[in-house]
């Protein structure tokens, strides 16, 4: 019934402007399914490859699809996925792209869904979830690569933990970025936007603390429960091998002392989620910060793992971290990100689903994100691409998806 009987790609519109894939899938019965590809600019070493959407697509149409069409059933997720990979023939989808692979992947679990006429998270596994919803990490100040002269840290994302539900953590979240702007105002450095709407002023991380500390608790007391923060250091960027350290402006900071300031913010500012802290290779500083204060955050390995179960099980073997970010584009496809989840799951990590810093209007990150029973979804705070994941989030919550 739902076999596959037309995929089409072509270039579409990311939110930074630039191309990216986009794919249908169409089955013979009538179901349909869309998706498009986001994109990183702090992009992991070993995240799969992005190829220019224009060689994508021309490869994906003479390797993957003629092998997909007429052959493979939209609804069997693993079969679709499988023959992405040996359409491929390579570990990190260098020959058609990890950006046509994950759109088609994508798309292929929306038409699957369409044909049976369920939500995509009940397609994906959400049948059997419980009540709990995803707790949306909202990106409210930022710099690294996201934006020029602004902070180095990359992200101070705000976490409604105790917010009585997800529509209501959506909207803390937003009254935190709108109150980051008041209180950045009154001090005088009002600020542009980073590619993912986070305020991107130019102050030091410290100042940044400040105000982020100062947002979360007026919007908290407003709003009567706990919101907290947490953040993306997204390390790799920072670490220079040449200096043998991190580089934050004039000051480098060794391994150690990395770890001892990591480990003093999550204590400072009761931290929930600490993302990257360190290099994407150094699995052994992961474990120590992870020894120090894994009991009480969140140590979250994003550009260390990419998605990727060996990199997961490298790092559950080395106690580095205990949650995982996950993002399909990383690694190609929806069942290698459900392997990835499933690993950790057994393992006693968190997993957290997040988008990229380049995205678009597709939401199927918040279908994952609620099929999966994530921890938490990383999705922005304001800003259209961003918004779309969070109000199909509030739909989803409301069964009218
Ligand atoms: P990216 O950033 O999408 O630019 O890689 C997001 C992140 O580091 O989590
Ligand atoms: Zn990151």
């Amino acid at each position: 019934m739902t076999l596959i009987e037309n995929v089409s790609l072509r270039r579409v519109l990311d939110s930074r402007g630039n191309p990216t894939v986009e794919a249908d899938v169409l089955t013979q019965s009538g179901g349909f399914g869309r998706a498009a590809a986001p994109s990183g600019a702090s992009t992991g070493e070993y995240e799969a490859i992005e190829l220019p959407p224009s060689e994508a697509i021309a490869s994906a149409r003479r390797h993957a699809i003629p092998r997909l069409v007429g052959e493979v059933h939209a609804g069997n997720q693993r079969e679709v996925d499988s023959t992405l990979r040996a359409a491929d023939g390579t570990d990190d989808f260098s020959e058609i792209g990890a950006n046509s692979a994950v759109a088609i992947s994508m798309a292929a679990s929306k038409a699957g869904a369409d044909v049976l006429g369920a939500p995509l998270y009940q397609h994906l596994g959400g049948a059997f979830r419980g009540d709990n919803f995803p707790v949306p990490l909202g990106n409210i100040v930022g710099g690294g690569e996201h934006a020029k002269e602004a902070t180095h840290i990359q992200e101070f994302l705000a976490a409604p933990v105790g917010a009585p539900s997800v529509s209501e953590a959506v909207f803390a979240n937003a009254a935190v970025h709108a109150r980051a702007s008041e209180i950045l105002d009154e001090r005088g450095t009002p600020a542009a936007k980073g590619d993912e709407g986070a305020w991107a002023p130019p102050i030091s991380d410290a100042e940044a603390f400040e105000v982020m500390d100062e947002a979360v608790s007026d919007v908290a007391d407003e709003l009567g429960f706990e919101i907290r923060f947490g953040l993306d250091v997204a390390a790799a960027e920072l670490y220079d091998e040449d200096e043998d350290g991190y580089v934050y402006g004039d000051e480098v900071k060794s391994t150690e002392e990395q770890i001892d300031y990591v480990a003093d913010l999550v204590d400072e500012y009761e931290l929930v989620y600490v993302e990257d802290p360190l290099d994407e290779n150094d699995y052994e500083g992961f474990a120590e910060l992870t020894d120090r204060v894994g009991d009480r955050t969140l140590v979250c390995g994003d550009d260390l793992f990419v998605t990727n179960v060996e990199r997961l099980q490298d790092g559950i073997d080395a106690d580095a971290g205990n949650s995982i970010l996950v993002k399909p584009n990383q690694i190609g496809t929806l069942s290698d990100a459900f392997d990835a989840i499933e690993l950790a799951n057994k393992n006693g990590y968190e997993s957290v689903i997040s988008h990229r810093s380049g995205e678009t209007e597709d939401t199927t990150i918040a279908h994952l994100a609620v099929a999966t029973d994530a921890a938490f979804i990383k999705t922005g705070t304001v800003q259209g691409e961003r918004t779309a994941k969070l109000n199909e989030l509030i739909r989803i919550a409301d069964d009218a998806v």
